[in-house]
Parts: structure tokens; C-alpha cells; sequence
């Protein structure tokens, strides 16, 4: 899908559905919290949340008394939701609207979180455009956390084909420039009653 199709794709999901009217939506990002819990990452580490939509997880990273944190989303909609149900603690949080694809940072990152949007990136080149900005933006020993579909899971997810992965899979795509620490299978249960497998795998800066 052409870059503009897709801002609109998003903006269109973000106007019409309320925030717990989409497959993806969770009340506590709970695995996400999870695995940046154990990363033991001091409150002042630069945290960018890539595709981040509505997710509450920025909400509890402000909870945990994170305090540098970047959020980025394809839909601006989705930003200036995100921002109102935070009203004044939006204030703390740095609002990226960018497609990730055309994305250009001058900060660097100890944390790239980034559950459910990579896996809509088909195409090779801007995959791996995708490991090669996830390294040049995180500091040496940066995590990443990423959150896909696993091969057991849909194979679309907004109406849009997405791309599977297991740990063998997603390990070969981010080995050049990471080292995967650890992944783990997570059921998502799904506002409609339905079940997603999600694969969650952490990787180090090399
Ligand atoms: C399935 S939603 C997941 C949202 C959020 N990460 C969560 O876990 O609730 C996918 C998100 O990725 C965003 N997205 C899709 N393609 C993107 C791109 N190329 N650049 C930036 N954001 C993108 C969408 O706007 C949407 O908010």
C-alpha cells in the first residue's frame, strides 16, 4: 500500500473506532510491562513506543516514573487521542507523528518498544531499512522489544496482510546489528471474545 493510502488507512481506524474497538487493544499492556520491567532500566532511559496508536502502555511507563519518553504513530489521530486522555501529562511525553518508514532521529534510545507494527512491513527493503534505523537510534546495549503476529497468528490484522514470524525467522532479520536475549508466545485475548498469538522477542544492541 502506497505511504499516503496508509496514514489514511490509519487515520480512517482512529477516527471510527473507539479505543476498545480494536483487535489489538489492551487495557495493561501487561507482557509489554513485563519485559521492560526486567530490562531494570533506569527512570531516566530514552523509551520510544514505535507505532504506539492509542496504547495505554505510555500511560503506565509515566505510572512507573519514566520520565523520557518518545511516542510514534503513522496517524496523527491516533497522537491527538492519546494525548486528550492524558490531558495534562501529555506534557511530559514527546509526540511524534512520522511514518516509521521516513523516520529521522538526532536522539538515541536505550528502549524501542514496538508491539504490532513491524509486522506490517512486507516489503525486504524496508525491513530491514527497519533494523538499520533501530540501530543507528539506540545507544550501545539497547533493547529492543517487539511485539508480531507468530506463525500461529492471523494473517492480517486492520484488514492489512501482515507478516508472521517465529524466533528463528525474526532472529535471521535483526542478527546483523542485535542479539536476541529471549522471545516468548503471548495470547492476546481480543475485545471480541477471540484469541491472537503474539511472539514477543527482546534483542541487544550488538
Ligand atoms: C495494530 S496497531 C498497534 C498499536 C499499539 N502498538 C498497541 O499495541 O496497541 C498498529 C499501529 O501501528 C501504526 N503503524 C502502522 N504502520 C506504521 C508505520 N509505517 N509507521 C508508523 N506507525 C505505523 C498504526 O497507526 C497503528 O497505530
Amino acid at each position: 500500500m502506497a505511504e499516503n493510502k496508509m496514514k489514511l488507512h490509519w487515520d480512517n481506524v482512529y477516527y471510527n473506532k473507539n479505543e476498545n474497538e480494536v483487535s489489538w487493544y489492551q487495557k495493561i499492556p501487561k507482557t509489554s510491562l513485563d519485559h521492560i520491567k526486567s530490562l531494570n532500566l533506569n527512570l531516566d532511559s530514552k523509551i520510544i513506543d514505535v507505532g504506539a496508536g492509542e496504547s495505554r502502555l505510555v500511560d503506565n511507563l509515566l505510572d512507573l516514573g519514566f520520565n523520557n519518553i518518545d511516542v510514534l504513530d503513522i496517524s496523527k489521530k491516533s497522537i491527538e487521542k492519546a494525548k486528550n486522555r492524558l490531558g495534562e501529562k501529555s506534557e511530559k511525553i514527546n509526540w511524534i507523528v512520522s511514518d516509521i518508514n521516513d523516520f529521522v532521529s538526532n536522539n538515541k534510545y536505550d528502549l524501542w518498544h514496538d508491539r504490532a507494527a513491524f509486522h506490517f512491513l512486507k516489503d525486504s527493503s524496508k525491513i530491514n531499512n527497519y533494523v538499520e534505523l533501530a540501530n543507528s537510534c539506540l545507544n550501545s546495549n539497547g533493547k529492543i522489544i517487539l511485539g508480531t503476529f507468530s506463525s500461529n497468528g492471523p494473517l492480517k490484522c486492520s484488514g492489512l496482510e501482515i507478516s508472521r514470524y517465529n524466533s528463528s525467522s525474526i532472529n535471521e532479520i535483526f542478527k546483523k546489528h542485535f542479539i536476541l536475549l529471549n522471545h516468548r508466545i503471548s495470547i492476546h485475548p481480543t475485545p471480541f471474545d477471540t484469541f491472537q498469538e503474539f511472539m514477543f522477542a527482546v534483542f541487544e544492541k550488538k
